[in-house]
């Protein structure tokens, strides 16, 4: 086992705990940065072309440069995972505005970039398929959740409220429609199809919802990408939640009801044995 906390700050490798950024640094004033969460099976980070094709999309919708090539991100998330120990990681990257000499809200005339790297343990696989407690809740956020910025205020408070009401995560709808999680994919099975919201800007492009929609794909599971209304949310047979860390895990309520008979439903458990299969497969070095 490496050192459990070893990070990667600007160039380099040092313990979590002696990493040191300004307070001026402008993801800590503005939130001004993006990041990503990517999985580690057995140390081989899941869907990286994926996860840094998004992180790309991030940069540029906030103007910001990509500080590192794909190449140099592998070699920093090889080195971040294997003194961490190895195995079944999250990979957390985040890259700010830097930290100019003053705070001021208009982009520095110029500034290095704040790139960060830490990884922590990530669970087992499956460890949510016995099932989550969700709340139904609006959506309060900006309109270009497509962008994965550190400023998560709105859903760290709709996640809190969901905890405080007794449930694991809140997903949520604007004009009708549902969006997502507070830091997750939305899934419904109804009639034994599969639904998840089309991409649009008011939601993250997951990227467990694009391997979910490929197994689906692959196994004659019929899906379709549309809009789903807050009822058909309260009556479908399953409801899904899923993200890099959860990978795929059933809700089993929703704001105290039922969804179809309370526990995971069979079109889950097959999508649980696909997710697997692949994730073990991921852990053996090869990546279907
Ligand atoms: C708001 C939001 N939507 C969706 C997701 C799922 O994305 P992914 O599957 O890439 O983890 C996340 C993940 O954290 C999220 O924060």
């Amino acid at each position: 086992m490496g050192n459990p906390a070893t990070c990667y700050l600007n160039g380099e490798l040092m313990a979590l705990a002696s990493a040191r950024i300004s307070p001026l640094d402008r993801g800590f004033l503005f939130g001004d940065g993006v990041y990503e969460v990517i999985p580690c099976y057995g140390g081989v980070p899941f869907r990286l072309d994926a996860h840094l094709r998004r992180l790309a999309n991030s940069l540029a919708a906030i103007d910001l440069a990509d500080p590192l090539s794909a190449r140099g991100w592998t070699e920093v998330f090889e080195q971040v995972c294997r003194a961490n120990g190895g195995g079944d990681q999250s990979l957390y990257l985040q890259v700010t505005r830097g930290c100019p000499e003053r705070r001021t809200h208009e982009f520095p005339g110029r500034s290095e970039p704040t790139v960060f790297v830490m990884s922590s343990p990530l669970p087992a696989a499956g460890a949510f398929a016995d099932g989550l407690h969700a709340t139904l809740r609006e959506d309060l956020r900006w309109a270009r959740c497509d962008i994965k910025a550190v400023a998560l205020l709105p859903n760290v408070l709709l996640r809190q409220e969901a905890i405080a009401a007794g449930a694991d995560e809140a997903i949520l709808h604007r004009d009708g429609q549902i969006t997502e999680g507070a830091a997750s994919t939305v899934f419904l099975v109804r009639d034994g199809e599969l639904a998840t919201p089309a991409l649009h800007p008011g939601l993250l492009p997951g990227i467990t919802r694009e391997v979910i929609l490929e197994l689906a794909e692959q196994h004659g599971l019929p899906f379709r990408c549309r809009p789903i209304g807050l009822d058909e949310l309260r009556s479908a047979d399953e409801v899904w939640l899923s993200s890099a860390t959860k990978e795929v895990a059933p809700v089993l309520r929703i704001d105290g009801d039922p969804v179809g008979n309370g526990s995971p439903g069979p079109v889950f458990a097959a999508m649980r044995g696909w997710f697997t299969r692949l994730r073990e497969a991921t852990a053996r070095g090869r990546q279907p």
